[in-house]
């Protein structure tokens, strides 16, 4: 079997099933390399049982470093979670928060950053600011500037924390994160982004003043469900209670099970990222996402994003030409791996998502917006293909 991945070539997803898949920002397919991963980790346990666990902790060790190397951070920053919600809420709930803290949130963002930061503000007394994602570069909306401005307005007056996802999920649009970085640095304010709509496909780089970032396995990063990693700043990482810490969150947790240390609960908590790893680990999707990421080194998140950037720019003129109307960002800092169109008002959305998917052609459209999201994969001899399936389905819909 190869395991080299190659732009637009998708002989390592020998089984999909689509003629075109482009809903890598709802799940995306599993890969051979990927595939393997998780049947090696599941045959090592049939065959060792608990003696197999020394592979799979190397392997999660060479898989931080891995990650870390994605988004510009040392591997002691990062912790493998469960999802990216896990990520919000462990750092939701290990802030040391002050009765009347700030937290600003976004209009439109996906409920994953928003919910476990109403649970916090419920728990610890904390009041949220909602602003519109308007005049962060969409089309139409004028200087980029505008929404900074207003966010700056917000910092101004005190907010504590900004917690915003790098690519927006129904816009695609990928949000200034270095200058919102900068502004957060300005007023002393703390910066979290959910990082699952981008990290694979737009670079992203912590070190311009990110404090905390979660991202999922299964989109951009072609892992599977299940898994995630947290990042926390160094610097960050001492002022942190952690309140939802577990067993293997004290520092020497598992001495006792191997007689090199009496078994105690009073041992510290650690003060690392890897704190948040408080119990037995997701080690299937762990072993997936090591196969995955290994992939996408390979390849070069800038190559896969303009790869992604050369497929949008093949197939928006011939949906403009079908009269949906693009929201992909006029300035290139604002494209991600996600292309959204609203469609003609005569074209039932989620008709046609049903539609091309019978022909082949898995999209995803939340709210309508219907999003084409190909990855390193896709070839650019799927576009037709596409436009023409988007032309049968609507013709098959209007002679019903
Ligand atoms: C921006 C964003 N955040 C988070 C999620 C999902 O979070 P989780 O990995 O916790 O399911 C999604 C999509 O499913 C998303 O689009």
């Amino acid at each position: 079997m190869s395991t080299s991945a190659q732009l637009g070539d998708r002989s390592l997803f020998p089984d999909l099933a689509a003629r075109s898949y482009l809903a890598h920002c709802a799940i995306s397919p599993v890969s051979l390399p990927v595939r393997e991963a998780v049947i090696a980790y599941v045959d090592s346990y049939a065959r060792l049982g608990v003696v197999a666990l020394g592979r799979w902790l190397d392997q999660r060790a060479v898989l931080r470093g891995a990650l870390a190397t994605l988004i510009g951070a040392g591997a002691d920053d990062i912790a493998l979670v469960s999802n990216t919600t896990t990520g919000v809420i462990d750092i939701a709930f290990a802030i040391a928060w002050r009765p009347g803290d700030r937290v600003v949130i976004f209009e439109g963002e996906f409920p994953a950053n928003v919910t476990p930061w109403q649970q916090a503000a419920a728990t610890f007394g904390l009041t949220l600011a909602r602003l519109p994602l308007t005049g962060f570069g969409l089309p139409g909306e004028g200087d980029p500037g505008d929404g900074l401005l207003r966010l700056e307005a917000c910092l101004r007056e005190g907010a504590r924390l900004v917690a915003v996802s790098a690519v927006q999920f129904q816009t695609g649009l990928a949000m200034p994160i270095p200058a919102i970085a900068a502004l957060c640095r300005r007023y002393d304010a703390e910066l979290f982004v959910d990082a699952i709509q981008g990290a694979g496909v737009v670079p992203i780089d912590v070190s311009c003043g990110v404090d905390y970032l979660t991202c999922g396995s299964h989109k951009w990063l072609l892992g599977i469900e299940g898994s995630a990693f947290l990042y926390v700043a160094p610097h960050r990482v001492g002022a942190l209670v952690p309140r939802l810490g577990g067993w293997l969150s004290h520092e020497d947790p598992v001495g006792f099970l191997f007689g090199t240390s009496p078994l105690r609960y009073d041992r510290a908590l650690r003060a690392r990222a890897d704190v948040f790893e408080g119990g037995a680990a997701n080690g299937a999707g762990l072993a997936a996402l090591g196969a995955a990421v290994e992939l996408l080194a390979r390849l070069g998140i800038p190559a896969v994003h303009a790869h992604v950037q050369r497929w949008h720019d093949a197939v928006e003129p011939g949906l403009l030409a079908r009269g949906f109307t693009s929201l992909r960002s006029p300035h290139p800092g604002g494209r991600s791996g996600i292309l959204a169109l609203r469609a003609p008002a005569d074209i039932d959305v989620q008709g046609l998502v049903r539609g091309l998917a019978s022909r082949g052609v898995i999209v995803s459209a939340p709210e309508n917006n219907l999003r084409i999201a190909p990855s390193w994969p896709n070839a650019l001899s799927e576009v037709p293909v596409v436009l023409a399936a988007i032309d049968e389905a609507r013709s098959a819909a209007t002679a019903r």
